[in-house]
């Protein structure tokens, strides 16, 4: 009896780029889903945009244009990233959806209703420039602990501690550099301790990983502590039912996510939705004939493992069979770094090698533990050339050509070392569907690796070259041989390698494989011309990829990463009090001990004006006596570590060599004033 799935993968933020580090899930779960499929079960992979919160809406203000606009563009460039890695969704959605909508609501009121939703007045920070609550990370100041400088509100990047944004030293906005304010204001709170049993007992039926339940234990043991799930507008988000200025919190609402696609794809494909995802009776429980499968990272096991379940018992919904938990993505034992060119691009990804290689690599390393998966390079094109190339395309590469053009593409009948090569190999079909399914992929990989190893041998032994020479028909019966040991070896891999599949299924003149097909053999049957499977790496095809995917001193500001905020805005008032004249440089000279100023003796139409400069990357001293420049005459003179600067001089550029002023003497007159 077929079995029937439903499987999701965490809903990644619509304001950044799908890179390598999403795809270990994004993979992970499509090779899951395509194994369940080609076991004959209908399995359904759903997944979304995660498009609420703060961050998406200051990213749109950043761009210039609206959140709902940004989060189409977005979804459009997700979706594409994931089709380009043959990720095969049954349905990618949005949690900013009317069926999100609908079950947050849902959920909320029921959850209001049992008794498990407070409110209480909470102390925030807020922004009177920008005019709205700052989350923990929209804070940034000195370290209290360490006097980092630049850190987040809530913990150090440097020292690691932790506080609340208002211990920082010289707190301010990240967007416009104002200092935030302590407002109070009234939170919805979702009381998770009220589920704390049931979350027990879900832990203790074999919910997760071993290890995750132990994570879970320390925090039952700490105490589960209310959850704010409301935050005040502007907020990008659904309203809370009832009020005017207050939404749900982007983590109430993106879980509910997983229900909303389901339901969306459910309507589109006349599905019984409660059926799929049904309520649970008094005493909790559910039947449904779908088993539901969450895959996710582990930073955020909490969301997945606590809160949602307990929103999904307290609202009766049924809740997840089991939570898949996978370790993080390291390159080359370190983590995704923009500098090293490391943090790499799905998009970017593409244009240099094939989305297979990567699919592969990650397949040959992925076990069902949380432990992280490395990225060595080397060690990926070793792996690609060696065994994708060297050991599986290879076998066909050696057999297909010889078969097509001395051999009327024909394949004749196994003999007995055929047929026992074939056992062989169709043997470990209950080991290696084993694997797929407990999310052994890197064993399953090393059972194929060695299969593979064992029908290279065959063809060694047999010397097919040598006997096409002699024996056309002896070599046909090797070549049948190895043919169905390629047939095999592509359905134990097409999880992983759907288009190498698709290419082999072509090759050999056959429907769409599956593991039932392991049950068959390809016998005095056409087989069609040889097609190239997979093409070896180059290292200058990884190195062009790395090069590219650096990040380069002066970004170009996207939707997803916003150019440095302006500053708060001032008015007309404020700008006239701005004095700008005319000066002429009558001497330059380097500062001692700061390679960047220069001291300027300028001429401003009375008394000299000496001013310290941070120009001295783009000019030498000696080609500026005679320049005309614009001076901020009425800036309050500084004592500087290298002087008294009294104003300043105007100049535009990027930095470096990229500082201009005005340039000759056009026969304007130092202290005349600019417009
Ligand atoms: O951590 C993240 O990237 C979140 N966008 C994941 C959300 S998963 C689910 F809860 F929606
Ligand atoms: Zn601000």
């Amino acid at each position: 009896m077929p079995r029937k799935i439903v499987v999701t993968s965490a809903l990644p933020y619509a304001n950044g780029p799908i890179h390598i580090g999403h795809l270990v899930e994004y993979l992970q779960t499509d090779i899951w889903v395509r194994f369940q499929k080609m076991c004959g079960n209908e399995c359904l992979y759903f997944c979304a945009d995660d498009t609420h919160g703060t961050p998406i809406m200051i990213s749109a203000r950043a761009a210039g244009i609206s959140p709902e606009q940004l989060i189409e563009q977005m979804h459009k460039e997700h979706k594409a990233d994931f089709d380009r890695f043959y990720i095969e969704f049954d349905n990618y959605y949005s949690t900013h959806s009317p069926e999100n909508k609908y079950f947050s609501e849902l959920i909320f009121n029921r959850l209001n209703k049992a008794g498990s939703i407070v409110t209480r007045e909470v102390e925030q920070t807020y922004c009177e420039n920008c005019k709205m609550s700052l989350p923990d990370r929209f804070v940034r100041g000195t370290c209290p602990r360490c006097k980092a400088e630049d850190q987040y509100g809530d913990s150090c990047e440097v020292c690691s501690a932790t506080y609340q944004p208002i211990d920082l030293i010289n707190p301010c906005c990240s967007t416009c550099r104002a200092k935030p304010i302590l407002q109070i204001s009234m939170h919805y709170f979702f009381k998770l301790a009220d589920y704390e049993q049931q979350l027990k007992d879900l832990i203790a039926g074999g919910h997760t990983q071993k290890s995750v339940a132990n994570k879970l234990d320390e925090w039952f043991k700490a105490g589960l502590r209310d959850w704010d799930i409301s935050r005040d507008g502007p907020y990008f988000g659904f309203k809370i039912p009832g009020e005017e200025n207050k939404f749900f919190y982007v983590w109430l609402d993106a879980p509910i996510g997983y229900m909303a696609s389901a339901k969306n794809y459910c309507d589109k494909n006349n599905i019984d939705f409660d059926n799929l995802w049904p309520g649970t009776n008094s005493a909790g429980a559910s039947s449904s004939e779908y088993e539901l499968y969450h895959f996710i990272g582990k930073d955020i096991m909490y969301f997945h493992a606590l809160f949602f379940p307990a929103m999904l018992i307290g609202a009766g919904f049924r809740t997840a069979d089991k939570l898949f938990v996978h370790g993080f993505l390291t390159v080359n034992g370190e983590k995704m770094s923009k500098s090293r060119g490391t943090f790499i691009k799905a998009s970017t990804y593409v244009k240099h090698l094939s989305p297979e290689y990567l699919r592969y690599y990650y397949a040959s390393k992925l076990t069902d533990s949380i432990e992280d998966i490395d990225l060595r390079i080397e060690d990926f094109i070793n792996k690609t050339n060696s065994n994708l190339v060297g050991k599986f395309a290879n076998l066909a590469s050696r057999s297909g050509p010889m078969l097509t053009k001395k051999l009327d593409g024909r394949l004749g009948q196994l003999d007995d070392r055929g047929t026992e090569l074939i056992n062989k190999l169709t043997a470990a079909k209950d080991r290696i569907i084993e694997d797929y399914e407990n999310l052994k992929f890197a064993s399953a990989v090393r059972t194929i690796i060695s299969l593979a190893d064992e029908a290279n041998r065959y063809v060694e032994q047999n010397k097919p070259w040598v006997t096409i020479k002699t024996d056309l028909e002896k070599t046909r019966t090797t070549l049948t041989a190895v043919i169905n040991a390629v047939r095999i070896l592509t359905i134990y891999l097409k999880p992983i390698l759907p288009k190498y599949a698709e290419k082999v299924e072509k090759f050999l003149n056959v429907d769409k494989l599956s593991f039932e097909d392991l049950d068959t053999v390809l016998e005095n049957h056409k087989i069609n011309d040889f097609e190239r499977l997979v093409e070896r790496i180059d290292e200058e095809q990884v190195n062009a990829m790395i090069e590219e995917s650096k990040e380069t001193q002066n970004p170009q500001p996207t939707a997803a990463d916003p150019a440095e905020p302006f500053k708060p805005e001032c008015t007309i008032e404020d700008f006239a009090k701005i004095d700008l004249r005319i000066a002429k440089v009558i001497k330059a000279e380097a500062v001692e001990g700061a390679d960047k100023l220069l001291r300027l003796d300028l001429d401003v139409g009375g008394p000299e004006k000496s001013v310290l400069a941070a120009i001295a990357t783009a000019y030498k001293p000696e080609e500026l006596t005679g320049k005309i420049v614009v001076y901020f005459a009425n800036l309050k003179p500084r004592q500087m570590r290298f002087g008294l600067s009294e104003g300043m001089i105007l100049a535009a550029g990027t930095g470096g060599k990229d500082i201009f002023m005005l340039s000759a003497d056009t026969g304007v007159k130092p202290g005349q004033k600019v417009l």
